[in-house]
């Protein structure tokens, strides 16, 4: 579904503050997966992502989605088909305009017979009314108010929404709890894990916290130095507690790159 074929990027090229961020990267990832990624700051997870949605170009390698070699497709293209949350919950939508607004973008841009006349009528706002619903914060009440009132919490589950309203072929979610309050962090947690079982998204998600690694998906991937040093899966993480993921990243990863937020954040 996903291929990453050899990806290398490397910042600032001869310069001083020159940075390989990612050394050759390559891993296939299949149809409906959910994949968790760990790794230290500066381990290239934020830059793997935004190789394979297309924010720069690569040093070299190969990005293949649904076996099409996407790897030179500019980012808003690739948009189409790859949805992408962030960990500021403030940056996936406009805080000027409503939620009605915000859905009504979103939705008219991705309707096939909308143009720029195309207006939101009473069925559309109804729609918007039953899939605000599910996330169970009155949203679905609050149509008229603009975004800026929400609460972070808030604001990033109607981001999810949006990145959602068309299921992408591949959501890509750059630790996008680790801003929210603990208790909005695993609403959010489970609005995403519902979401991408409903509608069979193939998921990458970047995270911190090592629980959440391994709660959600089935397959987890270390990363340290631009690097993919461990690929975790099946048997070897069933069976794997949050004490045995530390160990691993430790060995992985190098000792003194396990920080405490990690490890001690439940
Ligand atoms: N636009 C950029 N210009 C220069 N260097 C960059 C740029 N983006 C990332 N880097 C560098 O590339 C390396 C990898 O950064 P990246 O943001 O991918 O790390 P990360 O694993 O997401 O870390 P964190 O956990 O802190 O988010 C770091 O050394 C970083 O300083
Ligand atoms: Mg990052």
């Amino acid at each position: 579904m996903l291929e990453i074929i050899n990806i290398s990027k490397t910042f600032l090229p001869g310069t001083v503050n020159e940075r390989k961020a990612l050394d050759n990267v390559s891993f296939r990832m299949e149809d409906g997966e959910f994949i968790t990624i760990i790794g230290s700051n500066g381990a290239g997870k934020s830059t793997l992502l935004s190789a394979i949605a297309g924010s720069f170009p690569t040093d070299r390698g190969k990005v293949i989605l649904d076996g099409e070699d996407i790897s030179s497709m500019p980012e808003y293209k690739r948009s189409r088909s790859i949805g992408r949350l962030f960990q500021d919950p403030l940056s996936g939508t406009a805080p000027g305009l409503t939620i009605e607004e915000n859905m009504a973008l979103v939705y008219l841009q991705g309707k096939k017979t909308a143009n720029s006349f195309s207006r939101i009528g009473k069925e559309e706002r109804e729609m918007f009314r039953e899939r605000l619903r599910p996330l169970d914060l009155g949203l679905e009440d609050r149509l008229e108010q603009p975004v800026g009132l929400l609460s972070g919490g808030q604001r990033q589950a109607l981001t999810l929404l949006l990145a959602t309203l068309y299921p992408p072929k591949l959501l890509m979610l750059d630790e996008h709890t680790a801003a929210l309050d603990p208790g909005s962090a695993e609403r959010i947690m489970t609005l995403t894990k519902d979401i991408v079982r409903e509608n069979r998204i193939s998921c990458l998600m970047v995270t911190h916290n090592m629980r959440q690694a391994l709660d959600a998906g089935s397959r987890t991937l270390i990363m340290n130095a631009g690097k993919i040093v461990a690929d975790i899966s099946g048997d070897e993480r069933a069976g794997m507690d949050v004490g045995k993921l530390t160990d691993l990243f430790r060995n992985a990863a190098g000792s003194e790159y396990a920080n405490d937020r990690m490890i001690l954040s439940s």
